[in-house]
C-alpha cells in the first residue's frame, strides 16, 4: 500500500491525488483521501484505480489544507469501497491511513466490539481508528502512542483528528515512511517519488519512530515519546526520471534505460587500468572474504531470478558454494548459517517484507548480510551490513526489467571482486571480463533495434495459452525470468524448464504447435540443448531459439525461428538474452490489450509477509 499526507497552506486534494498516482505501483485495488474541510473531516474513497477516486472527487471535491491519502493492495478484506482507506472511528472525528498488517487485529476487534464499537469494514486498519478514538484524551500524539502499545505487526500510519486540525501524526513500525519538508508545508509519503514534485528535503523515519507535522514544523520522536533529531537528506533524483518520458509505458521506457543502468551500475567500480574491481562499500576485510565458506542468496520474484544468475556467476568465478533461497521460505527452513556464511539479499525496492525478514535471520545467526538494492535509504539498505547499490534509477512498472539486469551487473562485479581477493581469477582474465562488460550497453541497443521482429513473434504467441522456455546453465536461469515476465504481464501460462529435464515428465505437454522458446547461448552445452530442441520438435513444438550470430545457421536447421544476441563471453550472456525476453513479454501483453505497467493482482512493492 502507499500513503501520502499533507499539511500546509495549499489546497490538499490535488497534492494528495498526485502523490497517490506516484504510489500506485504499491497497490491499486482502491484509493481514498481524507481532508479537513469547513464541514469537518471528510473522506472520499473508491474501489479500483485512481481514476475512480478522481471522478468521485470531481463530483464531490474536498477543500482544505490538510489531508491524508492511501492507495491499497488488499490484504485483509477484499478490494471494495468499504475496505478502502482512510478509515474512521464511530464519531468520524479520527481518520487513519495504514500500510502493513496488524497481526492481532481480530483480538482487538473483538475487544472493541465488546466495548460497543461498530465496524464498517473487514480491514485490520479500522481497528486502529477505533483504538485511537478510545484512547483520545485531548492529545492526539498520546492517543496514537497508547494505541500502538496494543498493536502487533507492521504498520506505517498517517493520522488526523478533527479535534486538532493543525496536526498530522505519522508512525513507522516496520513499514516504510518518509517525511517531506517544505516552506510553510510538510508532507508524509511511503517513498520518494510521491513527494518529489513538492520537495527534495526529507527525513527518513526508522522503525519505532513517529513524527508530528504542523504547517511550520516537524517534531520527531520515538513511539515512546522521546524526542530525537535526524539529519535531513536531500534527494537528487529528478522528477522527470520518474515520469514516462515519451514511451507508451513505463516498462518499455525502463527496458530502454538498461544501457544507462548498466553504465551507471559499473561506473566508478573499476580501476583506471580496467583490470580490477573496486567495491569500497563492502564492509568486509580481506580476511573475512577469504574465510567465507558458503553464500546464500535470498530474494523474491524477479530479484530471486537475478540471484539464480548470481549463483552461476559466483560459483564459476570464485568457486564458493552458493545456495538460492526464496525469502519467504528461508527463515522457516532453519537455514544453516554460520559467521563464515555470506548472505546476499537482493531487492529492487529494499522494502520487501520477506527479504527484510531473511536479512534479519542471517544477521541473527552471525552472518554478514550484503544487500543488493536499488533504493538507498530503504529499510534493507539501512539494516544490511554492506550495501551494493544498483543504479537503475526509479523503476515504476510492476514488472521489473532494468532493476533485474542491474542486479546481474552487480553480481558480476561482486563475483570479480571476490575472485580478486581470493585469487581465483588472474588479472588478465578479470580484465577480459571487464572489457566485455563495457560493451554490454551498446549490445543491448542492438537487441532493442530488433523490437519489430520480436513484436511480430510476440503477436503469434499471444494466441497461445501455454508455452515453455528451456535452457541449460545460465540459460536456464534466464529462462525462469523470461517465463515470469511473460506470466506477470500477458497472463499466458508458461513454464521454464532445464532443457535436459523436460523429457522426465513435462514433455507429455508438448503437442502440435506449442511454442517453445529455447535459450541456446552456452557454447559448452550447445549440442545437448540442440538435442533437447529436437525432442520437442519431434512432438510438434514450434521452436524459437535465442542464440549468438555464429550459431544461427546451425540452429536454423533444427528450429523454426532464431533471434540473435551480440557476441559476448558465456558468463555475460544473461545481460543480453533477457532483454529479448523482456520485449517479448511486453509485446505479448500489449497484443492482448492488458495493462502492461499494472498487471492484475500484483503490486510493485510487497511490504507484507
Ligand atoms: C513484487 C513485485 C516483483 C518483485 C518482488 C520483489 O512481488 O511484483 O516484481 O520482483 O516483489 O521485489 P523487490 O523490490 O524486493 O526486488
Amino acid at each position: 500500500c502507499g500513503i501520502v499526507g499533507y499539511i500546509g497552506n495549499q489546497n490538499s486534494q490535488g497534492i494528495l491525488v498526485e502523490g497517490l498516482k506516484k504510489l500506485e505501483y504499491r497497490g491499486y485495488d482502491s484509493a481514498g483521501i481524507a481532508v479537513f474541510t469547513k464541514e469537518g473531516l471528510q473522506v472520499v474513497k473508491a474501489q479500483g484505480r485512481m481514476a475512480n477516486l478522481e471522478s468521485r472527487l470531481e463530483a464531490t471535491p474536498l477543500t482544505g489544507s490538510a489531508g491524508i491519502g492511501h492507495t491499497r493492495w488488499a490484504t485483509h478484506g477484499k478490494p471494495s469501497d468499504e475496505n478502502s482507506h482512510p478509515h474512521t472511528d464511530e464519531s468520524k472525528k479520527f481518520s487513519v491511513v495504514h500500510n502493513g498488517i496488524v497481526e492481532n487485529y481480530l483480538d482487538l476487534k473483538e475487544e472493541l466490539i465488546a466495548g460497543g464499537c461498530h465496524f464498517t469494514s473487514e480491514t485490520d486498519t479500522e481497528v486502529i481508528s477505533h483504538l485511537i478514538a478510545r484512547e483520545y484524551n485531548g492529545d492526539i500524539v498520546k492517543a496514537v502512542q497508547k494505541a500502538i502499545t496494543f498493536m502487533r505487526g507492521a504498520f506505517a500510519l498517517g493520522v488526523l483528528t478533527e479535534y486538532e486540525p493543525d496536526k498530522l501524526v505519522a508512525v513507522r513500525q516496520a513499514s516504510p515512511l518518509i517525511i517531506g519538508l517544505g516552506e510553510g508545508e510538510n508532507f508524509i509519503g511511503s517513498d520518494i517519488p510521491a513527494l518529489l514534485e513538492y520537495t527534495r528535503n526529507v527525513y527518513i523515519l526508522n522503525d519505532g519512530e513517529m513524527a508530528v507535522l504542523t504547517r511550520d514544523a516537524v517534531e520527531l520522536m520515538t513511539i515512546e515519546g522521546n524526542f530525537i533529531s535526524r539529519e535531513m537528506i536531500t534527494v537528487d533524483w529528478d522528477a522527470v526520471t520518474a515520469e514516462k518520458g515519451g514511451y507508451e509505458h513505463f516498462m518499455l521506457k525502463e527496458i530502454h534505460e538498461q544501457p544507462k543502468a548498466y553504465r551507471d551500475t559499473m561506473r566508478g567500480r573499476t580501476n583506471a587500468e580496467g583490470n580490477k574491481v573496486i567495491l569500497p562499500e563492502l564492509n568486509l576485510t580481506e580476511e573475512q572474504i577469504k574465510n567465507i565458506r558458503n553464500i546464500q542468496i535470498v530474494a523474491c520474484g524477479t530479484a530471486y531470478n537475478a540471484g539464480l544468475v548470481g549463483r552461476n556467476l559466483i560459483e564459476s568465478l570464485v568457486r564458493i558454494p552458493v545456495e538460492n533461497d526464496i525469502a519467504s521460505e528461508y527463515r522457516y527452513r532453519s537455514p544453516i548459517v554460520t559467521p563464515e556464511t555470506l548472505v546476499i539479499v537482493v531487492s529492487q525496492s529494499g522494502e520487501t517484507a520477506d527479504t527484510l525478514a531473511a536479512l534479519r535471520e542471517g544477521q541473527a545467526n552471525g552472518a554478514h548480510v550484503l544487500a543488493i538494492t536499488n533504493v538507498v535509504g530503504s529499510s534493507i539498505a539501512r539494516e544490511a551490513n554492506s550495501v551494493l547499490v544498483t543504479l537503475a534509477g526509479p523503476e515504476i512498472a510492476v514488472a521489473s526489467t532494468k532493476a533485474y539486469t542491474s542486479q546481474l551487473i552487480a553480481f558480476t562485479l561482486l563475483g570479480l571482486y571476490l575472485a580478486e581477493v581470493r585469487d581465483t581469477q588472474s588479472e588478465p582474465e578479470v580484465a577480459k571480463i571487464l572489457a566485455a562488460m563495457q560493451s554490454l550497453p551498446e549490445q543491448v541497443e542492438v537487441i532493442l533495434a530488433q523490437k519489430d521482429a520480436i513484436k511480430a513473434y510476440a503477436e503469434q504467441i499471444a494466441e497461445h495459452h501455454h508455452l515453455f522456455f528451456i535452457g541449460r546453465g545460465v540459460d536456464y536461469a534466464v529462462a525462469q525470468e523470461g517465463s515470469l515476465k511473460l506470466k506477470e504481464i500477458s497472463y499466458i501460462h508458461s513454464e521454464a524448464y532445464a532443457a535436459g529435464e523436460l523429457k522426465h515428465g513435462t514433455l507429455a505437454l508438448i503437442e502440435e504447435g506449442v511454442p517453445v522458446i529455447a535459450l541456446a547461448t552456452q557454447e559448452s552445452v550447445l549440442e545437448k540443448t540442440v538435442s533437447n530442441i529436437k525432442e520437442v520438435k519431434a512432438r510438434g513444438a514450434h521452436v524459437l531459439a535465442v542464440t549468438h550470430e555464429e550459431h544461427k545457421n546451425d540452429l536454423l536447421r533444427s528450429v523454426d525461428e532464431v533471434f540473435v544476441i551480440p557476441q559476448t563471453l558465456p558468463l555475460l550472456t544473461s545481460a543480453l538474452s533477457v532483454v529479448t525476453l523482456q520485449l517479448l513479454a511486453y509485446y505479448a501483453s500489449l497484443a492482448l490489450g492488458h495493462d502492461v505497467d499494472k498487471p492484475r493482482n500484483l503490486a510493485k512493492s510487497v511490504t507484507v509477509e
